[in-house]
Formats: structure tokens, C-alpha cells, sequence
């Protein structure tokens, strides 16, 4: 793991705009390499020299903690230059368009691009419009592969396997990127999966995704192997002018997953959960920090994940000899 990749094992795209540009032969590869970054950041000294000549601009226009971290890190640790943008203090405030911005970022010789922001195809506008490799890190409603893969990562690691998993994704299906590439990946990989949440949250026709829909929490519970719990998405909700529910206490009554519910059950579920997490609302504390949660090593998950994406995708950019 300390030299570039090797050139026989290359992803098929230039980009990471969403989980559907991936085959499953990417996810698998992917998969290996963080394998092998899981290692590199075990050892005392967590870096390897891999990405010294490679420059990357985090352009984060939307709210993070993790993600922003997580990739920072992870390029930190493959040994790349990296610039970190912001919206809150970037040109875009004085009436900049996304293009001048990056295409201006991009003169000072930076080759890949990680951009997390507010409106779906951000990403995919990104990357038709300007000459970088562009990693999608969330998209407003549409996707976010890298959780996704770090998702299915995680539960490859904790159950030894994906094909065969049943998964649950409980809550704000409608407004979740999380979920959507999710059920691409998860789907990809050969698990199956349910969704679960009140109609109002759900999305019209998802099923012909080919998952399952349960409204009723008890019954999702003891049909899974593995719920992964969603945040309440509240600065998306009554954006179409609609609330999708009375009040969070009844929400949480519904949907919530308490300690009573998980005995209910009366199996061993891998509790799972993106983050940011509302205690008390979706999760209760009890069950956030139960032995079967895995949503710490899910953000652990996370850094050799997207070593691996960047990585990979820095191999299929050319470079000076
Ligand atoms: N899971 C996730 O995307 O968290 P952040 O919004 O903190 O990056």
C-alpha cells in the first residue's frame, strides 16, 4: 500500500458522481483496497507516500462534520496537497456561479475535486462542465456513494458478507441521499432490503427499486438482520410547503428504535446509523451505544473507504513522467 495503484485493477469511471456508476466488480475492488488502508491506519506512523503529487480542493457548500473530516483525513493520510473551501467564506456569497468558482480553484493546478452541496446533480453538472476528477460527498436529496459504501463496508466487516443480508433503512426516506444510494449499493451487492418509515416520508413508487416497504417498526425489526436508522432530515421537511408529520414526539413513538423494541424483537440486530444522530428521536442513547451499534466503526470505516476512492480514481488521472 505504498505505491500507487496498481494499473490491471482500475475502476471503470473517472468520477464518483453516485453508487449506480459502479459496477459491483468497483464496489469489490474498492472494497479490497480500504481492506488494505485498514491496515496502513493501524500501524503507528498512518500514512503512506502514494498521492504526493496529487492536489485536491474540498469544496464543502453544505453543513458537515463528518464527511468534511473523514475525506480530509483520508487524503491527509494518502499524502496529497489538499485546499478546504467553504461556502460561508468563498466568492459564491458575492454572486459567483459554481463553474467560475471551481474552474478558478481548478487554474491553480488542483486535479480532483470532493464537493458536497445543497441541490441533486451538483456533482454531475460539476463534472460535465469542467476538467477534474469530481467525488460526490452528498448531494442534496440525491445521492451519497461514499456513505453508502462505507455503510456496506461496515456490514461486510461486522456479518462476514452482503449478499443474503436482510437490511432495514428506517425514517426520512423521501429527503435521504443516504438512503438512495444505500439501496443502490446494498442492492448491487446482493442484500436484501426494506424500507421502513410513515408513507409521508416515503417516496412514490420505490418500490420498483426492488425493496420492500413496512410501515409498521415491530415487524421491520423481526424481519432484518440490520437496521440503519435515519435521521429526521428537519431543514429539508416543508420545503414543498408540507409537514410530513404532526411532531417528533409522535414520530419517535412510531419510529423510534428504544431498548424495549430491539428486545421485542427478540434477535441479535447490527444497529446502524450515518450520523449526525438525534438521541431521543430515531435512537435512543441506549441503543445508539449498545454492543450491537456499529456506528462508530462505521465513521472508522469511512477514512479507509475514501482512501480507497480517491486512491483509485487518482490512478486513472494522467500524470506528468
Ligand atoms: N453522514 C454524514 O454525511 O454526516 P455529515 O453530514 O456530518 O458529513
Amino acid at each position: 500500500m505504498s505505491e500507487r495503484a496498481n494499473t490491471s485493477e482500475m475502476l471503470s469511471t473517472d468520477h464518483l458522481l453516485g453508487i449506480q456508476d459502479l459496477g459491483v466488480a468497483d464496489i469489490d475492488l474498492i472494497f479490497r483496497t480500504a481492506d488494505g488502508f485498514k491496515e496502513v491506519l493501524s500501524r503507528p506512523i498512518k500514512k503512506v507516500p502514494s498521492l504526493r503529487d496529487i492536489t485536491i480542493a474540498n469544496l464543502f457548500f453544505e453543513n458537515s462534520t463528518r464527511t468534511r473530516i473523514s475525506f480530509e483525513l483520508a487524503e491527509k493520510r494518502l499524502s496529497a496537497d489538499i485546499i478546504n473551501f467553504s461556502s460561508s467564506s468563498s466568492s459564491t456569497k458575492k454572486g459567483e456561479t459554481l463553474i467560475d468558482t471551481v474552474s478558478n480553484i481548478l487554474a491553480m493546478k488542483v486535479d480532483m475535486v470532493v464537493m458536497r452541496h445543497p441541490d441533486p446533480g451538483a456533482a454531475v453538472f460539476l463534472s460535465k462542465h469542467v476538467r477534474a476528477c469530481i467525488v460526490n460527498a452528498g448531494d442534496g436529496t440525491h445521492e451519497h456513494p461514499t456513505q453508502a459504501l462505507l455503510d456496506a463496508y461496515s456490514i461486510r466487516e461486522k456479518l462476514g458478507r452482503v449478499k443474503g443480508v436482510k437490511v432495514v433503512i428506517v425514517g426520512d426516506i423521501l429527503h435521504s441521499r443516504v438512503a438512495l444510494s444505500n439501496i443502490h449499493c446494498l442492492k448491487k451487492l446482493g442484500a436484501e432490503v426494506m424500507l421502513c418509515g410513515p408513507t409521508t416520508l416515503m417516496p412514490r413508487h420505490v418500490e420498483s427499486l426492488g425493496v420492500r416497504v413496512e410501515h409498521d417498526l415491530d415487524k421491520a425489526l423481526r424481519w432484518c438482520d440490520v437496521a440503519n436508522m435515519l435521521r429526521i432530515q428537519l431543514e429539508r421537511q416543508g420545503s414543498d410547503g408540507i409537514s410530513n408529520f404532526p411532531s417528533l414526539r409522535e414520530y419517535a413513538m412510531l419510529y423510534g428504535l428504544t431498548m424495549e423494541r430491539y428486545d421485542r424483537a427478540g434477535k441479535q440486530i447490527t444497529i446502524m446509523h450515518p450520523g449526525p444522530i438525534n438521541r431521543g428521536v430515531e435512537i435512543t442513547s441506549q441503543v445508539a451505544d449498545h454492543t450491537n451499534s456499529i456506528i462508530l466503526d462505521q465513521v472508522e470505516n469511512g477514512v479507509a473507504v475514501r482512501m480507497a476512492v480517491i486512491y483509485l480514481l487518482a490512478a486513472r488521472i494522467p500524470r506528468a513522467q
